[in-house]
């Protein structure tokens, strides 16, 4: 079969140099590649070749990992540049004369890492160049085309962008990225729920008290304060990462772990989000915004966009009817970590004799995404030698005790699946428009000039003062097992009491 080429537009930006290429490096490194597989990049720059290796040479050793000579030179041979306007039919014939040559039979995977707003333009472009072409994503010539997010500001847009792409393409054809999707400890979300059966009896309103998403981030805008601006944190990490992360957690299981099977479910789970309305923004959302952020470089001075909310969303199912889910995501925070917690209910009845104030604690298990990647249920053992005094311990699995290498990066599995035409862990259209239609009340709520502007809190804490409040109200407290919630080096809580955990490493 015709080796498949891979045209990245865009690639002289910082998603192609930093993300994919490093990955497409690995991928090649470890011999995952499609055999003959070969690279375009494509910019408006006008460089040569030459120049646009050497430029990728150097963000991938910036990126910190040796990179081996030999096997870069022998990875570059793979890679051609063609400079180019994106945008239209004519500013794309470099690009259709490059693939020509290339040997233009083979499979063609576009991979849009460009600005949101050169989207549609570039697919009119390849309409236009004749580079575009519905038509089955097998077989030989077939033509794929993957979209970063953000996709669409809204639910409007994101379905104009929708009905826009398919104009070029066939849904099958197109492949939405959500890269937190590509991460292996997003993925053990199924594995974990989906391959095991103790665990699927608990799972529901029956013995579950609340459910907790937190993906905290210490950075900050950086250098994407214009980007950042006009999306804040609920389209920026609500819409895709903390929606799909909610969606792994809740739905049900699929019949296979197929593009359709598995993302029906999502789009079902979606679809029984509740909605929260205007009224009921105010009591379902808290937001906050880092201390000097209006300084930041692109950034409005007089900006109302939040980097943190926290969203306390219902389910309506008979497996989540009543149950809480409350998700928040920040910049700024005092750590980086993603981490899903499921709190189970206390037992109904207490039979020990505890001591004065202290009460059993409901079981919990914690999905531990990043840094700590791993599992940690949390249970109550009784104290050696003390009577009948209970405490709570965790038993605690890292995937970094089994791995014998590195993780991959989310982009080594997604390219790969890109390549094979397997959509599993890429949105479907429907997917892209429910999130959308759970996060628009929010922004606008959030977004109407009557609405209060966002607290400021300060750089390293966790959060702006109502964050707190938003769950202490409801009898619950943030919790987080896979590092504490002080702004300190990372600490498993169970360090917290060292002498009764069950085998951490
Ligand atoms: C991106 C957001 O999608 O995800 C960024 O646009 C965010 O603002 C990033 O920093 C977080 O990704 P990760 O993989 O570092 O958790």
């Amino acid at each position: 079969m015709t080796p498949p080429t891979l045209v990245i537009f865009g690639a002289t930006g910082s998603l192609a140099t930093g993300k994919l290429i490093p990955a497409l490096f690995r991928l090649h490194r470890k011999g995952r590649l499609p055999a003959g597989t070969r690279i375009l990049g494509v910019a408006r720059a006008e460089l040569d070749e030459d120049r646009f290796l050497d430029l990728l040479e150097a963000s991938l050793s910036a990126g910190g990992a040796p990179v081996e000579r030999a096997a870069w030179r022998e990875f570059a041979r793979t890679i051609r540049y063609a400079h180019g306007d994106v945008t239209s039919g004519p500013g794309l014939a470099a690009v259709a004369a490059a693939l020509a040559e290339a040997g233009g039979q083979g499979g063609r995977l576009y991979y849009l890492a460009l600005a949101p707003w050169l989207y549609t333009k570039t697919i009119e472009g390849l309409l236009q160049a004749g580079l575009a072409g519905r038509g089955p994503a097998g077989g030989g010539g077939w033509r794929r085309v993957v979209i970063e997010k953000p996709f669409g500001s809204d639910r409007a847009s994101a379905r104009a962008l929708n009905q826009k792409l398919l104009t070029a393409f066939d849904e099958s054809q197109v492949f939405r990225i959500d890269h937190y999707l590509g991460k292996e400890t997003v993925q053990n979300i199924l594995v974990f729920r989906f391959a095991n059966i103790a665990f699927e009896p608990l799972w529901n309103r029956n013995l579950i008290d609340h459910v907790q998403i937190t993906v905290a981030e210490s950075k900050r805008v950086d250098d994407r304060g214009p980007y950042y601006d006009g999306a804040g944190v609920l389209r920026d990490m609500f819409q895709n990462h903390l929606m799909q992360l909610l969606c792994l957690v809740a739905m049900e299981a699929p019949s296979r772990f197929e593009a359709d099977a598995l993302r029906s479910e999502k789009v079902k789970l979606l679809d029984s989000v509740r909605r929260v309305d205007a009224a009921g923004a105010s009591r379902d959302m808290v937001v906050g915004q880092y201390d000097g952020y209006r300084l930041e470089r692109g950034v409005r001075r007089d900006s109302r966009t939040p980097t943190y909310a926290a969203v306390r969303l219902y389910v309506d199912s008979w497996r989540w009817q009543g149950v809480p889910f409350y998700l928040r995501s920040g910049k700024g925070l005092a750590r980086r970590v993603t981490e899903i917690v499921v709190q189970c209910s206390a037992p109904p009845h207490n039979m020990f004799d505890l001591p004065e104030g202290q009460a059993l604690e409901g079981n919990r298990i914690s999905l531990g995404i990043q840094p700590d990647e791993g599992v940690h249920i949390r249970f109550e053992t009784k104290v050696p030698d003390r009577g009948m005094e209970v405490r709570p311990s965790s038993l605690v699995f890292h995937f970094a005790d089994q791995a014998t290498a590195a993780p991959p990066d989310a982009y080594e599995r997604l390219l790969l699946d890109a390549l094979a035409g397997d959509a599993s862990l890429f949105m479907r259209e429907d997917e892209i428009e429910q999130a959308w239609s759970i996060i628009d009340p929010l922004t606008r709520a959030q977004e109407d000039p009557s609405a209060p502007t966002p607290p400021i809190y300060p750089i390293g804490s966790w959060g702006p003062a109502p964050a707190d409040p938003f769950i202490t109200r409801d009898g619950r407290a943030w919790t987080l097992d896979t590092v504490s919630e002080s702004a300190g080096p990372a600490r498993a809580v169970s360090e917290e009491q060292p002498d009764h955990e069950v085998g951490r490493r």
